[in-house]
């Protein structure tokens, strides 16, 4: 887990929502659990425990009290938003073959890829319980939607790692899908449930949409800059998966001959040497490629601002803002 100073924004959403994020966590407790296969309880407790920001589900019930909910059912939402972030978690350091998550060693290197595979699928159908127990089909319809919305953004990320020719749209369509998408479907679910008028609902989903993005560009960049230890991850991994993030898009479009040969042998051929890292690092600086991709964080990060002004005047709106500014101080 990235460790967040203390008495950032999100110590005081947690603060804020205390008794609604106990009740959270209480039922992602009890449904983590499974009478029958006991290899299900030590993978999710394993990933759980290490705790994790807990955003998403912060963010659901954020959203649901701005919007003056009263009810109880933004919980399960809060829940089963978590739920179907850590079912992509343990599907994702399978697929990104990552070895450190939430500052422990990932599920599939404890145990295997199998058991991340399964038990993460087994999250995804704790998750579906959860959200039909709102009854709400309005509900069920945006996070279905989410869901499959992921999965394209992975799938899509796949088949443009490797490719030199990935183009910033393509970069913009991976990360609002894989993380964006849960994000947007994280608030505009806590609008829903309370019923407001539809244009705060898009507001919503335009605040999550904008955060989720700015969120994700951030941590493109922390795997190039951060610190292992910040970031509760290894650093590299998507040098090392030859990954087209945004920082090295910026670089490849600005490469002369030989430094387009370098990007090829990395990236294309996945020939990676000894100090490639840092020829990559370097030649990212010399392009000016890690300023242009945060100033197109801090420009998401003011979008997610702007929308919060639809919604009504509210504590927690004023801490929605902060947020969106703190996920890009990360990297500022
Ligand atoms: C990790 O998300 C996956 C991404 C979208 C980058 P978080 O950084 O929110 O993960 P946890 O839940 O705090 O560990
Ligand atoms: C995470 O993407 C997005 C999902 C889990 C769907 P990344 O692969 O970029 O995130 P980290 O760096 O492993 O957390
Ligand atoms: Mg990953
Ligand atoms: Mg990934």
């Amino acid at each position: 887990m990235a460790q967040l100073p203390k008495e950032g924004p999100q110590d005081r959403l947690a603060s804020w929502l205390a008794d609604d994020m106990a009740a959270v966590n209480a039922l992602i407790r009890d449904r983590m659990a499974s009478e029958h296969a006991p290899r299900i309880p030590e993978v999710t407790a394993h990933l759980i425990e290490a705790g994790g920001k807990r955003l998403r589900p912060m963010l659901t019930l954020a959203a649901a009290r701005l919007c003056g909910y009263a009810g109880a059912d933004h919980q399960k939402l809060a829940a089963t938003v978590e739920f179907i972030h850590t079912a992509t978690l343990l599907h994702d350091d399978v697929v990104d073959e990552s070895a450190r998550r939430r500052g422990r060693p990932t599920a599939n290197l404890l145990w295997d890829n199998k058991s991340s595979v399964l038990v993460g699928d087994y999250l995804f159908a704790r998750s579906f319980q959860l959200m039909v127990e709102t009854g709400s089909l309005r509900v069920l319809d945006i996070l279905a939607n989410a869901s499959a919305v992921i999965a394209e953004g992975e799938v899509l990320q796949l088949t443009a790692a490797q490719d030199l020719a990935t183009t910033e749209d393509t970069y913009l369509k991976v990360i609002r899908g894989k993380t964006a998408a849960l994000f947007s479907a994280a608030t505009e679910v806590g609008g829903v449930i309370a019923g407001v008028p539809e244009e705060q609902v898009q507001a919503l989903h335009t605040y999550g949409d904008a955060l989720g993005i700015a969120f994700q560009i951030a941590d493109d960049l922390l795997d190039y800059g951060g610190s292992s230890a910040s970031i509760g991850k290894n650093t590299g991994d998507d040098f090392r998966e030859r990954k087209l993030t945004l920082p090295v898009i910026k670089a490849v479009a600005k490469a002369d001959a030989e430094e387009r040969t370098f990007w090829l042998r990395v990236i294309e051929k996945g020939d990676q040497r000894e100090g490639d890292l840092q020829q990559a690092l370097a030649l990212m600086a010399r392009h000016g490629a890690m300023e242009a991709a945060r100033d197109q964080a801090l420009d998401w990060s003011a979008k997610a601002r702007t929308a919060l002004k639809a919604l009504p005047d509210h504590p927690l709106r004023g801490m929605l803002s902060e947020l969106a500014a703190y996920v890009v101080s990360r990297i500022s």
